[in-house]
């Protein structure tokens, strides 16, 4: 075959024992193939980043007519996938590299371009810059300095220009499903360090040095909690990588698995050698179907190369991870209800105390982290806790992920130190807003946070900064608005994705979701009443103050910032009947008929009844942002 392959045979079944000596010899493999295959290859190599958007733009059947064109044409050519770069507005994505040139990134290849732009280049020499989009370095995304030919270098370009990469160093190189590329790359590197260089307490002071909070959303210092598990006296006792992300708007986790499981993986090793137990679990939503393959992917090849099992490089520390699917309701990522997912229980959280460093999973000492908190503690141990430490802001070290959607030029996610604004976040990064249309709202920390409007725009997004406006950080998901979103519609949304979401344990989040989404609906299809502000206002503190866990606690926090800055608008709905974004169709209706103009429906008696749990609700938002968990909640109906 003229192609030169590169595939990795999965061998779900071997289990392996290395030295340390063979780990190395594996290492000094890895680099000369990744030299071969990607960094000085002597014929051209074409990689295709490959993760759950791009399939939904049609990333595998560019993949398969690169490899149908290079077949078929006799063209010698290496064909790599590599996991997601988050540049989720160009794909499908193509990037070429010929022997001895930068690597050139295409964007939207859809198949039917494959040939020509393949023509043009392996066979014409011309870079296409109609196509192209920038220049990465070979090894690294902003290892090129200056564009060629009128084609920018991609440290140029607004969505890169403020990123540093840390976690996401490997996304769009490496091939997520090749440890050898991850090993090439450094990888398991800092677990060989730990293994034969530090013992726990060391380990848990670098991360404590290093500032590491949690990036699921609570930001609870790392350190602490591994340090609680740590002294925990019952044995065994476990590690848990909370890989759930059921929120609506957050993508980050799934992305970092889909691109680079093994980092996630090596930071979990890493963590279970810190806290004393060689049992770990992942736990992956079950609507992220390729990021749980590829997680099991990267757990078996782990197991194969002698990096899981027992006496790991013969260092005498061993270590098991199972990877477990959740139940699909935003709930079971809560750290408790998780682990009695994991249990086979209903995933329905519990009061504490017990902590779950004392009583967790099994009543078993557990030390639960983010997906993104474990892939911070390679490069931690690799660079050392005072690098870390000094990226971000004086309490929020690090870098974070964030996830960009709604009216925004450019979606994706972007990894930007600590302490950058959102002002940054959504016109530079992101472009502003789709179309130049006027801004209006952003939403913060997915459905746990208020929306607020541009003079907020220049708050910092680190740990504390955004919470005193009513917004949050949270893992990392932003949503802007434009005019075209009405604000009632969009707590609306909320309002039903927490409603539907409450496990139904506590009665404040339980009647209370329920009873707030009952006031936003009527408002919504024109029959507020003046006095349902300051009632949901009331309720809504309620809720926060007296529900069990975060969901509950956060749950009413969009609709809070709507009324807090959106007032106005509110009002409208209650005193006007009027929707000045034109979305609440009761409203839009009734006014086209008060005019005197025909109405797209009929509007009768008992059309506030009729209408009052619409099966439409929401739908411009489940289309405008991907589904929600659908399934999950305790069935409220
Ligand atoms: C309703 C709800 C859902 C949650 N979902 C997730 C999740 O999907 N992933 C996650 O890491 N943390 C989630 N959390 C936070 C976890 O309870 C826990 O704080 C976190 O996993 C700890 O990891 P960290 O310290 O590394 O952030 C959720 C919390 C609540 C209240
Ligand atoms: S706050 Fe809501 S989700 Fe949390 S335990 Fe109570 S009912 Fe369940």
């Amino acid at each position: 075959m003229s192609e030169v392959a590169h595939y990795y045979p999965l061998d779900v079944t071997r289990r392996m024992q290395i030295t340390r000596e063979q780990f190395e010899a594996r290492q000094q493999g890895a680099r000369k193939r990744w030299q071969a295959t990607m960094t000085q290859a002597d014929v051209p190599v074409i990689v295709v980043p490959w993760g759950s958007s791009s399939v939904a733009h049609g990333s595998v059947t560019t993949f398969e007519a690169i490899r149908e064109w290079v077949s078929s044409n006799g063209v010698k050519a290496v064909v790599r996938r590599a996991g997601p770069m988050g540049t989720d507005y160009l794909e499908p994505q193509v990037d070429i590299i010929m022997s001895g040139q930068p690597r050139i990134s295409y964007a939207h290849i859809t198949a039917d371009k494959v040939p020509d732009l393949l023509e043009s280049v392996l066979r014409r020499n011309d870079l296409r810059p109609d196509l192209a989009m920038c220049i990465y370095g070979t090894d690294e995304w902003d290892g090129a300095e200056v564009g060629v030919r009128g084609i920018p270098a991609a440290k140029e370009l607004d969505f890169w220009k403020l990123q540093q990469r840390v976690v996401a160093r490997n996304l769009g190189y490496i091939d997520p499903e090749a440890i050898d590329d991850y090993i090439a790359r450094g990888g398991y590197e800092a677990l060989k360090r730990v293994l034969f260089g530090m013992n726990q307490e060391e380990v848990i002071k670098t991360v404590t040095d290093a500032g590491l909070r949690g990036r699921g959303g609570a930001g609870f210092p790392a350190g602490v909690k591994w340090d609680g598990g740590r002294k925990a006296r019952k044995s065994p006792k476990y590690v848990i990588c909370n890989a759930h992300e059921g929120e609506p708007n957050v993508f980050k986790d799934r992305r970092l698995l889909e691109g680079d499981p093994h980092l996630v993986l090596e930071g979990m090793i890493i963590q279970c050698f810190a806290v004393g137990t060689p049992w770990a679990y992942f736990y992956v939503g079950d609507e992220y179907p390729l990021a749980i393959h590829r997680t099991k992917v990267a757990v078996q090849q782990a197991y194969a190369a002698g990096i899981l099992g027992d006496n790991i490089m013969g260092s005498g520390f061993s270590c098991h991870v199972d990877v477990q699917m959740g139940g699909g309701a935003y709930i079971s990522g809560e750290a408790s209800a998780l682990m009695f997912g994991i249990e086979g229980k209903r995933a329905m959280p519990r009061t504490k105390p017990p902590r779950s460093v004392e009583a967790g999973l099994f009543s078993l000492p557990t030390v639960v982290n983010n997906v993104e908190t474990m892939a911070c503690v390679p490069p931690i141990m690799i660079n050392g806790a005072e690098w870390f430490a000094g990226i971000g802001t004086e309490k929020s070290k690090g870098t974070k992920l964030f996830t960009l959607m709604g009216s925004i030029e450019q979606t994706g996610m972007y990894e930007l130190p600590l302490g950058r604004t959102m002002r940054e976040l959504v016109y530079t990064c992101g472009g502003g807003t789709l179309n130049s249309r006027p801004f209006k709202a952003i939403q913060t920390g997915g459905p746990s946070g208020g929306c607020l409007p541009e003079e907020y725009l220049d708050v910092i997004m680190d740990f504390d900064s955004l919470d005193k406006y009513g917004g949050t950080m949270g893992s990392g998901g932003y949503v802007v608005y434009d005019d075209t979103t009405c604000i009632v519609d969009m707590s609306r949304y909320f309002g039903r994705f927490n409603r539907y979401q409450s496990c139904g344990k506590c009665v404040p989040c339980r009647i209370g979701t329920k009873n707030l989404l009952h006031m936003v609906d009527r408002i919504a299809l024109g029959g507020g009443r003046p006095q349902d502000i300051p009632i949901m206002e009331k309720w809504s503190d309620h809720v926060v103050e007296m529900s069990l866990c975060g969901l509950g606690q956060t749950a009413p926090l969009p609709l809070v910032g709507g009324l807090r800055y959106f007032r106005e608008e509110f009002n409208e709905h209650i005193v006007q009947k009027y929707c000045r974004a034109e979305v609440c169709e009761a409203l839009v209706e009734r006014n086209l008929l008060a005019q005197g103009m025909p109405a797209p429906g009929q509007v009768q008696q008992g059309w506030v009844e009729e209408r009052f749990l619409p099966a439409r609700i929401g739908e411009r938002y489940r289309q405008q942002f991907g589904a929600i968990t659908q399934n999950g909640g305790n069935g409220q109906a």
